[in-house]
This record gives structure tokens, sequence and C-alpha cells, in this order.
């Protein structure tokens, strides 16, 4: 390792996730092990995404993060496994035009920055952990040139948070529940590559920016301690559902795709509301744009757009194809127009849907 003072860095940008069959509840809270597998569809890295810098300096004297401009602490287990997981796999680094030279094993006595960004609300329902962790392990893995496939390290990011494995590929992916006690195969899987279905226009439409007042982490700890529904849902109801949806996304079969994502969306939610205390994520707006999507679906005699909301009251909307998505886009301006008394804040519309990979 050269003596004198340098940085190094990586930056990296990575998409959300939104899962079409959810992910609520962990048999295993510090492995973060699921109780159901889930799948889910990458976006548009342009649409919402995390940028993240890490560097590494032999001036810098503690490992410090920044998250939207803030400094944060990485005390907590999340971080910590993460770092741990990806500093053991760390390789030899060489940049000749600066002259650096970092060994396996200088990377214990090195200390790194961490500047992350989301360009979405954090901690609003719309899987900021899945993108910020995914992008977290991504960029540490480039930095320290670890030669891990995207599914070892989507086993890292897991330990992040468990969306997060399954942002590190595109198009659709599940995540594996496993039966390892070590969790090592409880890994994501891309099912289908973004250009598999390229046809889907995603709009979302963000209700509300502000912090849900219930963590996705404390609401299925929750919902795991009180709700007799999880049980059903994740031993009787989803394990069917999964292997229907990657059936439905294999032919591309929007109805079915579509009635399977609007039940699990709202069976999600009704988990939620079985749990003791209830959880509410969703709002008035939420309800009133499901009844919208639902009576246009009846009105045209086959689905056109398919609703599934995460851990917060924002709608995530899938249109069958780009005519749909126009015709869409016009209705809910009609009906919601962006800082009205429905709380609508805005739209973010995916041009290409279905991205490409992720990094
Ligand atoms: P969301 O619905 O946005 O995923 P969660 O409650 O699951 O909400 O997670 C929010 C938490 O994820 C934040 O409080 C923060 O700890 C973590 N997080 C969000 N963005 C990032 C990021 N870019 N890098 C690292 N961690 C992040
Ligand atoms: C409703 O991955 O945010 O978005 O693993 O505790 O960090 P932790 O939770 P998180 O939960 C996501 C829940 C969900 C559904 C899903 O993404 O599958
Ligand atoms: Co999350």
């Amino acid at each position: 390792m050269a003596t004198e003072k340098w940085v190094l860095m990586v930056t990296a940008q990575t998409p959300t996730n939104i899962a079409v069959i959810k992910y609520w509840g962990k048999r295993d809270e510090t492995r973060i092990l699921p109780v159901n597998d889930s799948i889910s569809v990458t976006l548009d890295p342009d649409h919402l995404c995390t940028v993240t810098t890490v560097a590494v300096s032999p001036a810098f004297d503690r490992d410090r993060m920044w998250l939207n401009g803030k400094e944060i602490s990485l005390s907590g287990s999340r971080y910590q496994n993460c770092l741990r997981e990806i500093r053991s796999r760390a390789g030899d680094v060489e940049d000749k035009e600066k002259g650096i030279k970092i060994g396996k094993k200088d990377w214990e006595k090195l200390y790194l920055h961490i500047a992350s960004h989301n360009n979405f609300p954090t901690a609003a329902g719309l899987a900021s952990s899945a993108a910020g962790f995914a992008c977290l392990v991504f960029s540490l893995a480039k930095l320290m040139n670890v030669e891990e496939d995207p599914s070892h390290l989507s086993a890292i990011a897991r330990q992040g948070s468990g969306s997060a494995c399954r942002s590190l590929f595109g198009g659709f992916v599940k995540w594996t529940m496993g039966s390892k006690e070590d969790g090592s195969d409880s890994v994501a899987v891309q099912l289908a590559d973004e250009k598999h279905w390229d046809d889907l226009v995603i709009i979302i439409a963000v209700v509300s920016s502000r912090q849900k007042e219930t963590s996705s982490t404390s609401g299925m700890r929750e919902s795991v301690e009180t709700s007799l529904l999880l049980q059903h849902r994740a031993k009787e109801v989803v394990p069917k559902r999964i292997l229907q949806m990657e059936e439905a996304i294999k032919s591309r079969d929007f109805a079915s795709f579509t009635q399977l994502t609007c039940t699990d969306s709202n069976q999600f939610h009704a988990v939620c509301l079985d749990t003791s205390p209830p959880i509410f994520y969703m709002n008035d707006t939420s309800h009133r744009i499901i009844s919208l999507v639902e009576k246009w679906n009846r009105s045209e005699g086959t689905p056109q757009v398919a609703y599934t909301f995460d851990a917060g009251p924002n709608a995530v909307l899938i249109a069958r194809n780009r005519k749909v998505a126009v015709q869409l886009l016009q209705g809910l301006l009609y009906y919601f127009p962006p800082k009205s008394d429905t709380d609508m804040k805005s739209y973010v519309v995916g041009d290409n849907s279905i991205l490409k990979e992720a990094g």
C-alpha cells in the first residue's frame, strides 16, 4: 500500500424494485430470512433509484455514512453485517494511474466513507431500503474487487434489508426463501430479463412522501407476532401464488398477472389490518385509486392496469402497454390532480418500465 494520502472511489446507481408477490414476515430477524418467497419487478434505473459513492483512504479514521446529505450512524447490525461480509471477501486492488495498490489484507485496516442519495422519498413505502442496501453492497463490492456473482451479493444485500436482495437483478426477480439455517440459499434469482415483457409501463402515484409511522421492519415483526392471517398466507396462499405468477410472467399473461398482483397487495394490507394493533399503510386516496382501477378493468372486460401498494399509501400502477399508460395518466390527472385535497404529490412514469441490469 502506498504511504501518501489518496482516495479511491466508486459510484453506482441501483434501481428500486416493487414486489408483485409480497415479502411480509421473517423467520429469522438477524439473518433476515423470510416466511415466504416473493416476486418483484425492478424499475428503470432512471425512474426511482439510489446513487451511492463509496470511498476508501488511509486518511479516514473510521467508517462514516451520509444518507441524503445527513450523517447517519453505521452502528446498526444491518450496516455492520453488510460491511463485514463484503470486507471478508475483498480482493487485491490496483490503480496504476494513481499508483495505488491495496492488498486483500489491507482492507481490514482501511476505513470507508459512504455517501448515498435516493432520488425519491426515503422510508415512505417506495422501497428505499431495497435500492439503498443493494446499491451499498454493489458499490462496495466494486470498490473492493469482490468477485462474487449477483446471487451471492444478493444474500449480502438481504442482510441489510430483505427486499434489497431483489434489486441486484433487472426484470422480474424471485427471492427464494431457502431452507438452510445460515441463509446461504435465501437468494434472489432472475425469472425474466428486462426485455422479456417490455410493453409494460409503470406509473407511480406519490400520494404522500412523508416518512411512514411504522417501518416495514417493525410492521412485519408485529404481524408475525399477532396475525393468524399471516401464518395462513405464508403457508397456504403464497406458495401456490408464486407458481401462478411465474407462469403468468413466463407467458406474458396480463390478465392473470393483474389478478395475482392486485389480490396479493390486498392480502398483504389485510394482514396489516389483522395485526394487533392494526397497521394502516394505505389512506383514502389509495383506496380511491384502487376503486378507479377496478372499475376501469371491469368496464373494459379485460384487465388494463395492475395496482400494488407496498408499506405506504403510494400506488404502483402497471399498465399493459403505452397506450393504456397514457389513458391511465390522463384519468389520474383528472381525478387526482397533484397538490390537490387528495394529497397527491406527483407522478413518476417509467418510459421503458422494466429495466436494464442493476448497477
Ligand atoms: P422503504 O419503504 O422506503 O423501504 P423501510 O422502512 O423499509 O422503508 O426502510 C427505510 C430505511 O432504509 C431508512 O430508514 C434507512 O435506514 C434505510 N435506507 C434508505 N435509503 C438508504 C440508502 N440509500 N442507503 C442505505 N440505507 C438506506
Ligand atoms: C411491503 O425489505 O423493507 O415492501 O427486511 O425489515 O428491511 P426489512 O423490510 P423491507 O420490507 C419490504 C416489505 C414490502 C414488500 C416487499 O418488498 O416484498
Ligand atoms: Co423497505
